[in-house]
């Protein structure tokens, strides 16, 4: 597997308004400290605080539409990481689960939308293949 090194993407994203929802969760704090790296201006939407003093906060829920909307002003790109995970979490509470990553990734498409925002990222899930039959999976899997 080819890994990108994050400096080659610097030119895309060098001085660009970057929207992280979940942006205080595994993937979008890792996220967002990279593109910090590369010269990005991050904006954390979560319902928790992340760790790094260095990105703009804002504590808000993928529900609030208006607040979503008004951070996503003048955004280039957003990266939509706001989602409950875990098997034994969907298995406990499906409709909350649900309601999360469908409606709520609906609510932050709609906002992108209506705000213009040139490119919208969203990552699925490898538990989307089921069990796997061998680790690492690959893409042919
Ligand atoms: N962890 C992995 O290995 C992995 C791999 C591939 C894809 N993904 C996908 O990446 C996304 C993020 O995964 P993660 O591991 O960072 O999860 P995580 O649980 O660490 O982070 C999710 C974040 O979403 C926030 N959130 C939840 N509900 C919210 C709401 N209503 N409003 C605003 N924020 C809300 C949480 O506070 C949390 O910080 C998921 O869609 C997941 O399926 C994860």
């Amino acid at each position: 597997m080819e890994f990108v090194s994050v400096e080659n993407l610097r030119p895309f994203y060098e001085g660009k308004k970057v929207l992280i929802t979940g942006g205080a969760g595994l993937i979008g704090s890792y996220t967002a400290n990279a593109l910090v790296e590369i010269g990005a201006e991050v904006i954390i939407y979560d319902l928790q605080k992340s760790n790094n003093p260095l990105i703009t906060q804002i504590e808000g829920d993928i529900f609030d539409y208006g607040q979503l909307k008004s951070v996503m002003e003048g955004v280039e790109y957003v990266f939509h990481f706001a989602a409950l995970l875990g098997v034994e979490r969907i298995e406990k509470t499906p409709h909350d689960v649900l309601r999360v990553n469908l409606e709520g990734t609906i609510n932050a498409l709609k906002a992108a939308n209506e705000c213009k925002v040139k490119r919208f990222l969203f990552s699925s899930s490898s538990e989307v293949y089921g069990e796997p039959e061998r680790i690492p999976i690959s893409e042919e899997d």
